[in-house]
């Protein structure tokens, strides 16, 4: 059962791992799927995959933390696809976070 027939998906972080996976899915179910991620060889192979049963998924080379890509692309999906139905921000790092000095060089701070 196609159960997201007609839907358009962003997924932020969609080249590798559970965005991948959720990317497929969500073709699988009948969504048009827009890929976001930094990566691009993975993201093209992504996509590659998806365009068998999703043909008009994309993907979209991003970095969430810069504003003006995030614009941009979105700016690009609304060009293309006229509207989302789902969004999916799940682009980020899993893992022991590094640590921060703050303070570390700036004049008057430890
Ligand atoms: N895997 C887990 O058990 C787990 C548990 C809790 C939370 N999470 C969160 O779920 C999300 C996905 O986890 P995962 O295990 O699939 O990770 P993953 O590292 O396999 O995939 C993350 C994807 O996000 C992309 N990405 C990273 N920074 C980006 C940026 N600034 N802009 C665009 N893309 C960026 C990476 O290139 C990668 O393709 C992450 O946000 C992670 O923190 C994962």
């Amino acid at each position: 059962m196609e159960r997201l027939s007609g839907k358009v998906a962003v997924i932020t972080g969609g080249a590798t791992g559970l965005g991948a996976a959720m990317a497929t899915r969500m073709a699988a179910e009948g969504a048009s799927v827009a890929v976001l991620d930094t990566d691009k060889d993975s993201g093209a192979q992504v996509v590659a995959s998806l365009t068998a049963v999703s043909p008009q998924s994309a993907f979209y080379p991003c970095d969430v933390t810069s504003e003006d890509e995030v614009r941009s692309v979105f700016s690009a999906i609304a060009d293309s696809f006229g509207k989302i139905d789902i969004l999916v921000n799940n682009a980020g790092r899993h893992g022991p976070a590094g640590r921060h000095r703050l303070g570390r060089g700036l004049p008057g701070l430890g």
